[in-house]
């Protein structure tokens, strides 16, 4: 594949995988989680071998929606020069390698000017997204920081946030809103894509877990501890989630944040290992700041 280190991407972009090395990031993540994570191993390991395991699963459920969105959004973001897009947790390389698809499509002068940060409490995704950057020739920079507890000063004109609700406690989700809107410069927007409870999320959840036990099986990779405690220990963290049950509860939530929706879009996870299984609505918001007078956006 060419690329071109000079900007902001490859010249040609693989659609199957959007440049993402999954079966290396599970060869990686023990030595990267082991070296970087302080006491979110399990979660991090647990994540990258789910996708290892499950590439339909996570992100892969609202790629095309959030790369059509953002094909279309970010030639109206940013000056001339730059289109910051920053990525608010990270998990893995998932969210930077949907980004950088979207601005491979919305074409050369738009993936030219692009370049991204990504945020997140723990260095281990960060190290993924930075191998992915290296890899695929974009600009990119992180911060290890909490996005709550730190007053980061952030400059963007995307901002990009995929289930990070989950992760944050209810109370702080109003906080958290307000955080991300702070970061928007005039003419930016703010994409959430938030996944909404389902009744037979733990059938779901069996199923991949299945796929990554054996997985772990097969996989000759020294984990931190055993397949069963590393599945347990999974299936607590998801139990602790915060969870919407449905999209007029995160409405309501944006409705007293700082934060005005200007598109709401959802999508269903086509459930592909298990006929049985439930599908599980995720949901996408476009957003901007009420604050700012409107300029851009709806031209
Ligand atoms: C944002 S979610 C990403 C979810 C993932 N894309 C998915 O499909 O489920 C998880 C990431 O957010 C990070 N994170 C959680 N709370 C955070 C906080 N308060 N500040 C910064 N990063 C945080 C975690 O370390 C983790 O890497």
């Amino acid at each position: 594949m060419n690329t071109d280190s000079r900007c902001g991407g490859p010249l040609t972009f693989d659609l199957g995988t959007f440049g993402e090395d999954l079966a290396g990031n599970f060869r990686d993540i023990v030595g990267i989680a082991e070296r970087l994570c302080s006491g979110c191993a399990a979660y991090h390991v647990g994540f990258v071998a789910r996708r290892a395991a499950n590439p339909g699963m996570s992100v892969a459920v609202d790629r095309q929606q959030m790369v059509t969105i953002l094909r279309r959004l970010l030639p109206r973001a940013g000056g001339t020069d730059d289109i910051h897009v920053v990525i608010a947790g990270a998990s893995d390389s998932g969210i930077l390698a949907t980004c950088a698809g979207g601005a491979f499509l919305a074409g050369r002068s738009v993936q030219d000017r692009v370049r991204y940060t990504a945020i997140d409490r723990c260095g281990t995704p960060l190290e993924l997204c930075r191998r992915y950057a290296t890899r695929n020739g974009i600009t990119f920079s992180s911060i290890v920081a909490d996005v709550l507890g730190s007053r980061l000063l952030v400059a963007a004109d995307v901002v990009v946030v995929h289930s990070l609700l989950r992760h944050i406690p209810r109370e702080r989700h109003g906080e958290l809103l307000g955080v991300l809107c702070g970061w928007l410069k005039p003419d930016a927007f703010l994409l959430m894509t938030h996944g909404l409870r389902s009744g037979n999320e733990s059938g779901r959840r069996r199923v991949a877990d299945e796929r990554l036990r054996w997985l772990i099986g097969e996989g000759r990779v020294d984990l931190p501890e055993s397949p069963d405690a590393l599945l347990g220990r999974l299936a607590s963290d998801d139990r602790a989630r915060t969870e919407y049950s449905g999209s007029d509860e995160l409405l309501d939530l944006f409705a007293s944040s700082p934060l005005e929706v200007l598109e709401v879009s959802s999508v269903e996870e086509k459930e592909s290992v298990d006929a049985n299984a439930a599908l599980r609505r995720r949901i996408l918001l476009v957003a901007r700041n009420r604050r700012i007078p409107e300029t851009e956006y709806r031209r």
